[in-house]
């Protein structure tokens, strides 16, 4: 059935229940889990869980939600509900999936997410409403510098005002920065966003967020900020310079998403770069939360996995250590949460071992938890309480 703008509205109630997405039975369903071989299930649920550790410093941690597996996976939506206080939809908030056609909008999958989360006591973060990715077919051919702005405006209240008082925190603008474009202030202007509506469309999106959902932190999102090296030293600069211009003009801005997708096989040291980014996002009052976190193994060369589960844990130790040394970060989330469901599988991100499935999350393809699980655990109990 499609669900058009004009009976969304009279089906809203019935959508959640049409989700299809069982609710767990409660949040302390932890006595039913069945043992992981090798690893006894007490020691990383209930107080040995992520979201136990993370909580006990004042930290929210989750993981982006593969929609399919929500409603087919009932060991995932344990693992989801043993160890997370928040969670993020990999795609189904995003712009394509929301608004299949320029007046159908589409939140069966959306309202899963959220209605498991709340059933569960979790949080939602909301991603995204403006990116030059994930389009709808439409968009092309459809937007024209004329009706831009008001589908972009109509996009952000629906979304928005659909969720309102829901959400933890709202990715309002994704990757609005490509050095590569050219521009002296870094912005993307090969984005579809900024052709047709130039730089103001990053403030509109915002001021509209903030009249969609007045309660929920509004971030930016980006990735490529993490490594010592010049070319993210550029891009930090750009995205910090993004942010001072925003908060100068009163476009309500409140946190800084920091991807963190990283790769266990570079040699760029991190700390200094990023320390530097945190020190500045607290000098304009933002909170920052590592949004997307996982680590790359495709570029080590040795085949062992135990060899390159420690390399990626390692990463892990290292960077969420420096991240929450001071007190900005408040919140860390993955980007899956099983080697098996993890995007940096598809063919585009398995170069150098095409025929190697890559280990980036904490959870091995069975869920069992791996080095990077106790790695991340180990941080959050050796950060500050905040
Ligand atoms: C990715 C999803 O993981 C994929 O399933 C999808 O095909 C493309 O998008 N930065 C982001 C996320 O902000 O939305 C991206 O998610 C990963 C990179």
């Amino acid at each position: 059935m499609k669900i058009t703008r004009r009976n969304w509205l009279r089906q809203a109630a019935g959508t959640v229940a049409a989700a299809g997405v069982p609710a767990m039975l409660g949040r302390r369903a932890n006595a039913l889990s069945k043992p992981h071989h090798h690893v006894d299930p007490n020691v990383i649920t209930g107080e040995g869980s992520l979201m136990a550790h993370a909580s006990a410093r004042g930290l929210l941690t989750g993981a982006a939600v593969n929609i399919q597996l929500l409603r087919s996976d009932e060991t995932y939506r344990r693992v989801l509900g043993e160890q997370y206080s928040i969670l993020v939809g990999e795609n189904c908030m995003k712009f394509g999936p929301t608004q299949p056609k320029p007046d159908v909008y589409y939140f069966n999958d959306a309202d899963g997410l959220v209605t498991f989360a709340e059933a569960n006591g979790m949080k939602v973060r909301g991603h995204n409403f403006i990116w030059h990715e994930y389009l709808p077919e439409w968009f092309t051919g459809t937007v024209t510098k004329e009706n831009a702005k008001k589908i972009l405006v109509d996009h952000i209240m629906t979304v928005g005002g659909r969720y309102k008082g829901r959400i933890h925190s709202w990715d309002v603008v994704n990757e609005a920065i490509w050095i590569e474009d050219g521009r002296p202030d870094g912005l993307r202007s090969s984005s579809p966003w900024f052709q047709m509506l130039g730089p103001e469309y990053i403030d509109l999106a915002y001021r509209t967020a903030h009249e969609a959902d007045p309660n929920a932190f509004l971030t930016y999102n980006d990735y490529g900020i993490e490594y010592d090296n010049a070319e993210e030293g550029k891009k930090r600069a750009a995205v910090l310079d993004l942010l001072k211009r925003m908060k100068a003009a009163g476009t309500p801005i409140d946190a800084l998403g920091v991807q963190s997708h990283l790769n266990s096989a570079s040699t760029n040291s991190f700390g200094r770069g990023t320390t530097e980014l945190l020190d500045a996002a607290r000098q304009l009052g933002l909170q920052v939360f590592i949004t997307e976190l996982d680590v790359k193994d495709d570029g080590q060369e040795t085949d062992d996995i135990a060899k390159r589960d420690e390399e990626v844990a390692h990463v892990y130790r290292a960077f969420t250590g420096s991240m929450l040394e001071g007190k900005q970060v408040k919140a860390v989330l993955t980007w899956g949460v099983s080697d098996a469901h993890s995007w940096l599988n598809g063919p585009k991100w398995r170069v150098k071992h095409p025929d190697r499935l890559q280990r980036p999350l904490p959870f091995d393809s069975d869920y069992t938890p791996k080095p990077a699980f106790f790695a991340l655990r180990d941080s959050f109990d050796k950060a500050k309480r905040r």
